[in-house]
């Protein structure tokens, strides 16, 4: 991971946030590199799901349409979709170290008679559960913690054990505060006379603002249900513990659909919609060994979830969760929840009249909701690919998705060459993205487009002059190959085309 963090910085991909200031916990920056990688994930999602979407159970294309909705809303609209209230963690906050811990993350272990000291580790960290076993072994005064002792959640623990608790960063008992709810939604003022009166929030899904536009889009458009709503953008989340790099930010992008149906199809358009999801991360080079599926457990499931159908996650297995894996996309069934809130919170109509049915009834949602951020994350981990050439490493894209489709380079910058090879690129840039680059030496210019994850290379060199033809150069095997000049545009296009 820190290879691929060191990449990222290095060839502008991506940036801490406020760098010259010492960052600002939980917040990145794309450079060139990475805003087209980025750009170009969000517009396969949206080319894939709204512009030609997959084709349904009945062998016809699905219909999706798009939203661009505000990020700042009527403040009520959290109260309806139950985030004011309900969109918060439990935390735990150590009073020495000024940590913080998700109090549901937070176990403890002790001997098995429950007297004595009591150590807390984080779940699923390994270093965490080592230095607390270290511990309490020398607490109790043994070699090593075999399994007479016993592990507990924290939040199970009565007050008395509770102050027996040794932090999962400090030495001494009784040091981390009662769990706590912690609202995750930042917030801010409309207006300049400030107030409560005034609060408004940053929204923590896309997804509301389709619900909010769920009967504009009824009424404005030819939709009939079952139809979905799309919508790209920006979310905010006050995150505990931002951490293993984009993947868990304060601010980060979406792609969610809603698919709005009838009660009665929604367990078919569920296991459908689980399965396109999939299928879609690994038309982008997402491998299925880094993909899994796995349903939520019911302690996990997000307050709008439907009893008894839950969420699937769409996981992946980053490099720093591996060998384990990590939420990519949720798949949820959001039931109708949420048009039913806003109908009843605004007093409004809010929902939708079947006229070859004859019915009228409130949708039911199917959610797949992706994030954009992660997905470039899960993206670029999937292309790292160490090797021994020169670079020692190069992106291995799929070039759809690759920031730069082309370079161009003039194997020397005299002998005519430059002007053959700026010819070519002024040829291929109006289609296609491509580099020119003439600096340094054509070994360090490959190396530099290895680390881009650029599919090819065109090399005007001396046989040019003479036969008309230059090399190409591939990215994932360093192999190359003649053609023609002429034929350079026809050969990118065909390597490009899907
Ligand atoms: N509308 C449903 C919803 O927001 P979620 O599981 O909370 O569900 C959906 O979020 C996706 O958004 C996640 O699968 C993940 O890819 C992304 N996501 C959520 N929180 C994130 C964060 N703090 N940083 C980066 N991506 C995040």
């Amino acid at each position: 991971m820190e290879d691929l963090v060191s990449l990222c910085k290095r060839r502008g991909f991506i940036f801490p946030a406020s760098e010259l200031y010492g960052g600002i916990n939980g917040f990145w920056d794309y450079g060139p590199l990475g805003t087209e990688l980025k750009n170009n994930l969000r517009d396969a999602w949206w080319h894939d799901m709204v512009h030609c979407p997959p084709i349904g159970p009945d062998g016809e294309p699905l219909s999706i349409v798009g939203i661009d909705s505000s990020i700042i809303q009527n403040p009520k609209v959290w109260e309806a979709s139950g985030h004011v209230g309900g969109f918060n963690d439990p935390m735990v906050d150590c009073r020495e170290t000024k940590s913080r811990y998700r109090a549901d993350h937070l176990l403890v272990i002790a001997n098995a008679s429950g007297n004595g000291q009591m150590y807390a580790y984080v779940k699923d960290d390994e270093e965490s559960y080592e230095r607390a076993c270290k511990l309490l072994a020398k607490y109790e005064k043994v070699d090593a913690i075999d399994e007479s002792y016993v592990t507990t959640p924290l939040v199970s623990l009565s007050a008395e054990d509770f102050a027996r608790v040794v932090g999962p960063d400090t030495k001494e008992a009784g040091t981390l505060t009662e769990p706590r709810q912690f609202s995750l939604m930042f917030d801010t003022t409309v207006g300049a006379t400030g107030g409560d009166d005034n609060k408004a929030y940053l929204r923590p899904e896309t997804a509301q603002g389709i619900f909010l536009n769920f009967m504009n889009v009824v009424d404005t458009s030819r939709v009939k249900v079952p139809f979905g709503i799309a919508q790209v953008g920006k979310a905010f989340r006050n995150e505990v513990t931002p951490r293993n790099f984009i993947f868990r930010s304060r601010e980060f992008e979406q792609m969610e659909i809603e698919w709005f149906c009838h009660e009665d199809e929604a367990p078919k358009w569920y296991e459908f919609w689980c399965d396109i999801r999939k299928q879609w991360w690994q038309s982008l080079g997402l491998t299925t060994d880094n993909l899994q599926m796995r349903q939520h457990d019911s302690d996990e499931l997000a307050h709008y979830a439907k009893e008894g159908c839950g969420t699937f996650d769409i996981e992946y297995q980053f490099p720093f969760t591996a060998p384990g894996f990590g939420e990519l996309e949720g798949v949820a069934h959001r039931g109708n929840y949420d048009l039913s809130r806003h109908g009843e919170f605004s007093g409004k109509k809010v929902n939708y009249f079947d006229q070859e049915k004859n019915e009228r009834f409130v949708p039911h949602v199917i959610e797949p909701s992706a994030g954009l951020s992660r997905g470039t994350l899960a993206l670029l981990s999937e292309a790292y690919t160490p090797d021994d050439r020169p670079s020692k490493v190069f992106m291995k894209f799929n070039p759809r998705i690759s920031p730069i489709k082309a370079a161009v380079f003039p194997l020397v910058n005299k002998n005519g060459m430059p002007e053959i090879a700026k010819k070519l690129y002024d040829d291929l840039r109006t289609k296609h993205v491509v580099q020119y680059d003439v600096k340094q030496s054509i070994g360090k210019r490959y190396a530099r487009m290895d680390e881009a994850g650029t599919p090819y290379c065109f090399v005007i060199d001396g046989d040019t002059l003479d036969d008309n033809t230059i090399t190409v150069r591939d990215r994932d095997t360093a192999s190359q190959e003649r053609i023609n000049i002429d034929h350079a545009e026809n050969y990118l296009d065909e390597k490009l085309a899907r």
